[in-house]
């Protein structure tokens, strides 16, 4: 008896996981399961572990890049309308883990409720979004998070204030957990005020960085300690440089972007290079932003 069987609805082999990222790069899943809610979640995670399965979460995939021999394990993709809950409580937004970021920020302006719109132009699910605290020059999400709702490595449900989940630069102490939901605390705002300023973070965002139409999973490499990596990566002369169909951008440098026909190899070539050329020039060692599968 397969590991899976009962749920076959949810549960689907060898599916190509380029199909859900933003490098469309990469290798299938062995198996992708797509639980309706948190209870489907648990039941399928206690199977996969007694089956002693390696698993993943996938959100939008934005900050992913899924090797050519694809992952042989089991990815999780929370999706669908349990997965997509938002509830506005005065101040306060309940969200779940699945809830499109990007559309959870536009709609907190437009109820005239300020914090998120410093975080415009981030993609990605609310659960993949407070697992790296993502953020940028604005802030991050992390100084909005009242408390989130994880699934932890027993399968058993627990919420913790943000105060217990070390949000640091590009960090979160989610690890292996899984986000079901959180709240944010937000504040009342004028709405005028803050469209104004989500277009203004967009627009700097689009000016500066390659456009959304060009594959990319956006930053490659954290910013060491006081430094910026795209200026690194662009001191290091890297800009233009490719291997196979994959290429530093010459807008920003800390961006690799993948061109019709690229690999998930070129890719990891090139971020080999750019690692080995700064360590070269600088002594300092890049760190990836991105996850790699
Ligand atoms: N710079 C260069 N050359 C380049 C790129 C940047 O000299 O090719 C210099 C810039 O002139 C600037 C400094 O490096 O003085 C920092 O660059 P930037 O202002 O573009 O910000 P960043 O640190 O590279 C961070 C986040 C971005 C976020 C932006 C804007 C990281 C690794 N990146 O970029 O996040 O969009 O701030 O808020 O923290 C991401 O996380 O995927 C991402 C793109």
């Amino acid at each position: 008896m397969s590991w899976c069987s009962g749920f076959e609805d949810i549960c689907r082999a060898d599916v190509p996981l380029r199909d859900y990222t933003w490098y469309r790069l990469g290798g299938p899943a062995r198996w992708f399961v797509t639980p309706h809610d948190a209870d489907e979640l648990r039941t399928v995670l206690r199977r996969v572990r007694d089956a002693g399965l390696a698993w993943r979460v996938l959100g939008r995939g934005a900050n992913v890049l899924v090797r050519d021999a694809g992952f042989d394990g089991v990815v999780v993709h929370l999706t669908g309308p349990a997965w997509e809950e938002i509830r506005y409580d005065g101040e306060c937004v309940h969200a779940a883990g699945g809830v499109d970021f990007p559309k959870l920020v536009k709609q907190t302006v437009q109820r005239e409720l300020g914090g998120l719109e410093g975080l415009a132009g981030i993609p990605g699910t609310l659960g993949g979004i407070i697992r790296m605290n993502a953020g940028g020059r604005y802030g991050n999400i992390g100084e909005h998070v009242a408390t989130v709702r994880l699934l932890n490595a027993e399968l058993v449900e627990e919420t913790l204030p943000a105060a217990a989940l070390g949000f640091a630069y590009r960090h979160s102490d989610v690890g292996a957990r899984i986000v079901l939901g959180a709240t944010l605390q937000l504040h009342t705002g004028d709405a005028d005020a803050l469209t104004a300023r989500f277009q203004e973070v967009w627009k700097a965002k689009h000016a500066e960085q390659p456009a959304v139409s060009v594959r990319s999973a956006g930053c490659i490499f954290k910013n060491p300690p006081g430094q910026a990596a795209g200026r690194l990566l662009d001191e290091a002369g890297l800009k233009g440089t490719r291997r196979g169909q994959a290429e530093i951008s010459t807008r920003h440098a800390n961006f690799v972007l993948a061109h019709a026909g690229a690999t998930a190899q070129d890719v990891l070539d090139l971020i080999s290079l750019a690692r080995e050329r700064v360590f070269g020039a600088t002594g300092i060692e890049l760190e990836l932003e991105i996850d790699v599968w």
